[in-house]
């Protein structure tokens, strides 16, 4: 089975305005995609590929341009430091999991398997969805099914889970499907699911605390004039990256100098937000949330 299907692919790596002997970072390496076509346009540069599943190391690439560093991304400016890198012409990140995630049973990302509720990326860590779901409180689960699955029947999804739990731990991820089958119908069932499960997987990686330590640390590390490309899948991430290039703070909270001009870190280049063409959803319908930003630092 493929690993996973780049996307936004040349839209992306056109957006890095690759110099053919820079140094650019591609923070979520997977099936190693984008880092592919990197790799073509740069002839004396240097490509970090950052990903903190095991598995990817599985694409890692024959080129000696090539350094795959297997850590999380927040922790981008020390990973580089340690590579006496302290600056970089582009960082590309590409969010969220890939295929090779939802299709593989036994890392519990989908619902249309059956395996135990677990959803890491990075397998070393702690935290799994059977952790999520036993033992967080009614108020933390339906702020996480609100916030990060935009369910609309957060808070009922939440009380059924935490009465079920008094009965016996939900375990599988059939475990969670049946809890929430009362509040699906054929129609819903699906969309439902996939919101349910896109938040707890959010919330068992950390991503939007992720997210914002790493925004900050890719504005440190760029130099002036280097690029940033971000994919994005859902609206809060969405969001976050918007603020961020606008103003260089997550809220979006304008600062203005002294003779009143907004005072932001970059310019944005992707002035309207940049999607999949028809053509990509009708070959890749996993495609079909992406949202790609470009800003170029100033
Ligand atoms: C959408 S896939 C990227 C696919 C890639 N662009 C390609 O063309 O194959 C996201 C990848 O980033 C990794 N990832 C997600 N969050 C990460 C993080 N905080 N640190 C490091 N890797 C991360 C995931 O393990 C996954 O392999």
């Amino acid at each position: 089975m493929n690993y996973h299907v780049p996307v936004l692919l040349h839209e992306s790596v056109e957006g890095l305005n690759i110099v053919p002997n820079g140094t650019y970072v591609d923070a979520t390496f997977g099936g190693g995609g984008h880092s592919s076509l990197i790799l073509k346009k740069i002839s004396k540069g240097t490509l970090f590929g950052f990903d903190q599943d095991e598995d990817a190391k599985r694409n890692i690439p024959d080129n000696s341009q090539f350094v795959f560093v297997h850590h999380n991304f927040r922790y981008i400016k020390r990973f580089l430091r340690f590579y006496n890198v302290s600056q970089v012409d582009g960082i590309l990140a590409d969010l969220g999991v890939s295929s090779h995630h939802f299709d593989t049973p036994e890392r519990g990302f989908s619902f249309r398997f059956n395996a135990a509720l677990d959803m890491r990326m990075d397998c070393t860590t702690q935290l799994t969805a059977r952790d999520v779901v036993n033992t967080y409180e009614k108020h933390a689960l339906t702020t996480i099914f609100r916030e990060y699955g935009e369910l609309s029947q957060a808070h009922a999804i939440a009380s059924a889970i935490v009465q079920e739990r008094t009965v016996a731990e939900i375990v599988t991820t059939e475990d969670l499907k049946r809890v929430c089958k009362r509040f699906c119908n054929p129609k819903t069932e699906s969309k439902i699911l996939s919101q349910l499960f896109q938040a707890l997987r959010i919330e068992v990686n950390k991503e939007m605390d992720v997210l914002q330590d790493f925004l900050q640390a890719g504005l440190d590390v760029l130099k002036p004039g280097g690029r940033f490309v971000i994919i994005t899948y859902h609206s809060l991430e969405d969001r976050m990256v918007k603020n961020f290039f606008k103003t260089g703070n997550i809220q979006g909270q304008v600062n203005k100098d002294f003779f009143g001009n907004s005072e932001s870190p970059f310019e944005i280049i992707s002035k309207k937000i940049i999607v999949p063409s028809a053509d990509e959803l009708q070959q890749n319908n996993r495609a079909r949330s992406a949202k790609l930003r470009i800003a170029q630092k100033i």
